[in-house]
């Protein structure tokens, strides 16, 4: 199958297109938006990963506008293309995040559940809005916080901690809505061939649910992660950190629950 991605130089679109060559499919990046015009014509899927950084960078009023505008407008502009294509793809996976939700505290969270009203909540109904326009089977990824060895938020996370001079982002409370980048890239291949529509929380089941204060070492992980929750991902930097105990740290102390939690 010929599949077409937008934001493919990112961090989830060069894993993408790298497992989708090595199933098989003719993968291809496309280029970024208005600088070149854009046909979808004869490809069987189309994923859409663009939009600037939000994090890094102050949101200055500008930069706001930015991060709204390079994923509602690319994504009007991929389900334009769609729409004018004869030979329509028969998929639009779009991007999302789980910032859809905004902050919520403890409560759980499924695709049902109400949208948040911050800044981020809106841009993403917005985001899906014009995904969901699209006039094939139009999937939105409602993705954690991806996490890799290279690259996204893990790279900027470690060195403070390497240096010891980490601590936790926020007040160290919220919960921490994480996936492995090769389980986002699965998810999306996943999302391509099944006959699914609509959004999907993409997180990791792994989350710590019980309060700290029962959990010594898992308050030890809230001040690494800044979160409730403990990445596998981490577990070297914990394993660094802790000395012998990180065992149970990283290992028992991690529960699977099928829902997904969110919030701040
Ligand atoms: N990584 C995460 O933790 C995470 C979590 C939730 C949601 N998401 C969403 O998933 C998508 C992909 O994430 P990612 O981590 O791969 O992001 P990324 O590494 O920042 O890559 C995003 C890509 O979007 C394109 N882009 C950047 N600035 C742009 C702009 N101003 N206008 C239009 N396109 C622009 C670039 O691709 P080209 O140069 O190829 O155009 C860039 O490589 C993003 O929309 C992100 O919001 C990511």
């Amino acid at each position: 199958m010929r599949v077409l991605v937008a934001g493919a130089s990112g961090l989830i679109g060069t894993h993408l297109l790298r497992a989708l060559r090595d199933r098989g499919d003719e993968a291809f990046g496309l280029p970024r938006f208005r600088t070149a015009p854009w046909t979808v014509e004869g490809a069987g899927a189309v994923v859409n990963l663009a939009g600037a950084s939000v994090a890094g960078k102050r949101w200055t009023p500008a930069y706001k506008q930015e991060i709204e505008d390079s994923r509602v407008r690319t994504t009007r502009a991929v389900v334009e293309a769609i729409g004018a294509a004869s030979h329509k793809p028969r998929v639009l996976v779009n991007a999302s995040a789980v910032g859809y939700y905004g902050g919520r505290g403890d409560e759980v969270l499924e695709e049902r559940a109400r949208p948040g009203g911050d800044f981020l909540a809106s841009v993403t109904q917005k985001w899906e809005a014009e995904a969901q326009r699209a006039p094939i089977r139009s999937v939105q990824i409602r993705t954690g916080v991806v996490l890799s060895a290279k690259g996204g938020a893990l790279e900027k996370m470690v060195p403070p901690f390497k240096a010891f001079v980490g601590g936790p982002i926020g007040s160290g409370r919220q919960w921490f809505p994480w996936i492995h980048i090769a389980d986002e890239v699965s998810a999306i291949l996943w999302a391509i061939d099944r006959d699914l529509t609509g959004p999907i929380n993409l997180v990791s089941p792994g989350m710590i649910g019980a309060p700290p204060a029962a959990r010594p070492q898992e308050t030890r992980i809230s001040t690494l992660t800044g979160a409730r929750g403990a990445p596998e991902d981490i577990a070297g930097m914990v394993r660094f950190l802790c000395g012998p105990q990180a065992r149970y740290i990283t290992g028992q102390a991690m529960h699977v629950n099928g829902g997904a939690y969110f919030g701040s």
